[in-house]
């Protein structure tokens, strides 16, 4: 989906894209972004724990071990600007490290307030911290988070968990563009990508046997119920997930089992063959050097690339040129 990541999100603006994403001839569409309400990024953290899901337990195994050269190599930022904090248990990996040697503002950004207030909780054990949560878009908020730079001081900007992938590859190109945009020279941001693996590797973390993804993908049909008065009956609904190898792309889709009417809301229906789908997520996979060859036309360099042992997956760290 062509559209700017982190865009505002509203309830009129919700609808908006529900009925433009849903009326599409062809292939019908829901942006993943609307997954994480309150259920929602509960849903996801669940999956993150499950033994099919190695991708943030890579994340973490590699902050873990490298989280201790981060300060030299980010330049002792003052300030860490975290896009898309979620809990906040990736940057308690790294803030003490950077933390030890002078105060730290550490500005976690997402759009979730319930989130927002986890991670302060999580995190406010941390000395020399100050923690400023900001609710609001990537870009916006990491606008604000910039003016807490002190002068002279560096920025380290942080975007983990390959949350990158949800973007279409020319989306993802221009997100980078602007996160630049909006750093000085001398700063880094450390950028997470999963990297491409075997299919059935890559499959099971997105067709787990709990059916915790099926339910994160139908929960999207009955947040629409619930917050645009829609009728999806979600019993309705097949959770797929597929690799899509030229696109190098996981995708998750609806399967309608039946032909069927939905209304959403009185203001416009839906009408669905037996066996059509709604796509709902793209999750792009990467080789090493396609992150670098996004990252350096955006305007930075490639420092260097960690890559974990165990389930492929690559941290990043990208210095503003
Ligand atoms: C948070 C976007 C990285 O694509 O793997 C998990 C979301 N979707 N299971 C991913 C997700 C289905 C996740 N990201």
């Amino acid at each position: 989906m062509m559209r700017p990541p982190g865009h505002p999100i509203s309830v009129s603006e919700f609808e908006a894209d529900v009925r433009a994403g849903l009326s599409k001839p062809g292939q019908k569409e829901l942006y993943s972004k609307y997954f994480y309400d309150d259920l929602g990024s509960a849903l996801f953290e669940a999956i993150t724990l499950l033994p099919e899901y190695g991708l943030t337990r890579a994340d973490l195994r590699l902050l873990r071990e490298h989280a201790h050269e981060l300060p030299e190599r980010a330049g002792y930022p003052s300030v860490v600007v975290e896009l898309g904090s979620g809990s906040g248990d990736k940057a308690r990996e790294i803030i003490p490290y950077l933390a030890a040697g002078h105060p730290i503002t550490y500005c976690p950004i997402d759009l979730s307030g319930a989130a927002l207030s986890r991670c302060q909780r999580d995190l406010d054990d941390i000395r020399n911290i100050k923690i400023v949560p900001i609710e609001d878009s990537y870009v916006e908020g990491l606008a604000s988070a910039s003016k807490f730079r002190k002068p002279g001081g560096a920025i380290l900007a942080l975007f983990l968990g390959s949350s990158i992938g949800n973007f279409e590859p020319p989306v993802a190109q221009a997100f980078l563009s602007t996160v630049r945009e909006n750093l000085q020279p001398g700063d880094v941001f450390l950028l997470s990508a999963d990297l491409v693996k075997p299919f059935d590797r890559m499959l099971a973390g997105y067709n787990d046997s709990l059916g915790l993804t099926s339910a994160f993908n139908l929960n999207l049909l009955a947040r629409i119920n619930r917050e645009l008065g829609a009728s999806f009956d979600l019993n309705k609904f097949q959770h797929e997930a597929r690799y899509n190898e030229s696109e190098q792309r996981i995708e998750m889709h609806l399967r309608s089992r039946t032909e069927q009417t939905i209304s959403v809301n009185g203001n416009f229906t839906v009408e669905l063959q037996e066996g059509e789908t709604i796509w709902t997520e793209s999750s792009y996979k990467f080789l090493p050097d396609q992150v670098r060859a996004i990252a350096e036309p955006a305007g930075f360099r490639c420092e260097i690339q960690w890559v974990d042992s165990e389930w492929p997956f690559a941290q990043s760290l990208l210095r503003v040129r």
